[in-house]
């Protein structure tokens, strides 16, 4: 059962300084270059009060207790999730022009919260027509991200291992086409690695994304940074039919891969 939570506008409750500090933003990053603008929004933090008074907060609160608990598999963690999001009106359920609020900019974060080596946030996705977020990998995280507005093109992979430092064998689990309130998953042994787009219209994507939370995790941590990094699936495939995905830095992969849609790479299946 969700629980009844007042709705106020918007404006009214995302706090007045957050709101300058992203024009500001948004403003000097179209100025100076339009890749700027992903950048600068990583700087912010745009906590809310809407989102911390709202239902699917206290959803996320519990399963993040229950998986530190170890009640819970990472598994269940992103699949009660996407399950939860079945039930609510996920828009309302936060505030009326949530998704307004994402129009036009790559990366709004709405709330996060963090303990030692550890962080989890709710942030929406605005992908830009004919565009994409470039293929990656993940350690050591667990999340749920579900369609708001448009399509979403998505194609996911596994790890199968390592080769070497720089290369990873893969194996493409997926490639859909989602509407609002479909998701998609990552866990560190389901699902990946993923990359996913918008067509001919921009898509709005509310990402959950939990790093650290992991006991048993695909790699050892070894100073590994947590969270995403970028691969490249595109270049060898084993007449296996897995792909040799080699590492990249980031902005090769977004120079490769962010200003084209997706359907323009060919699968690997
Ligand atoms: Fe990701």
């Amino acid at each position: 059962m969700t629980e009844q939570v007042h709705h106020v506008p918007a404006m009214d409750r995302v706090k007045r300084r957050d709101f300058i500090l992203l024009s500001a933003a948004i403003g000097i990053g179209v100025a100076a270059s339009p890749f700027a603008v992903p950048r600068l929004l990583q700087l912010l933090n745009i906590d809310n009060d809407a989102t911390a008074e709202s239902a699917l907060y206290r959803k996320v609160v519990e399963l993040i207790n229950r998986l530190e608990a170890k009640q819970i598999t990472a598994e269940h963690f992103s699949e009660e999730l996407g399950k939860y999001y079945q039930e609510i009106d996920i828009n309302r359920d936060i505030y009326e022009g949530m998704i307004d609020l994402a129009d036009g900019r790559p990366r709004v974060k709405l709330i996060t919260r963090s303990g030692a080596d550890k962080l989890w946030r709710l942030q929406l996705w605005w992908v830009a027509p004919n565009s994409c977020q470039p293929p990656h990998a993940h350690h050591n995280l667990v999340s749920t991200q579900v369609v708001l507005k448009g399509k979403a093109h998505v194609r996911q992979y596994e790890r199968i291992r390592r080769i070497d430092d720089r290369t990873l064998a893969v194996r493409q689990t997926s490639d859909r086409i989602l509407a609002p309130y479909e998701y998609f998953k990552t866990t560190e042994y389901t699902d990946n690695a993923h990359w996913f787009g918008a067509d001919g219209e921009p898509a709005t994507i509310l990402n959950l994304n939990a790093k650290g939370y992991l006991g048993d995790t695909f790699e050892p941590a070894d100073g590994r940074k947590l969270g995403r990094y970028y691969i490249d699936p595109t270049l060898e495939r084993r007449p296996d039919g897995s792909i040799l995905a080699r590492e990249t830095d980031k902005e090769t992969a977004w120079d490769k891969f962010s200003n084209r849609p997706l359907r323009d790479f060919e699968t690997a299946s």
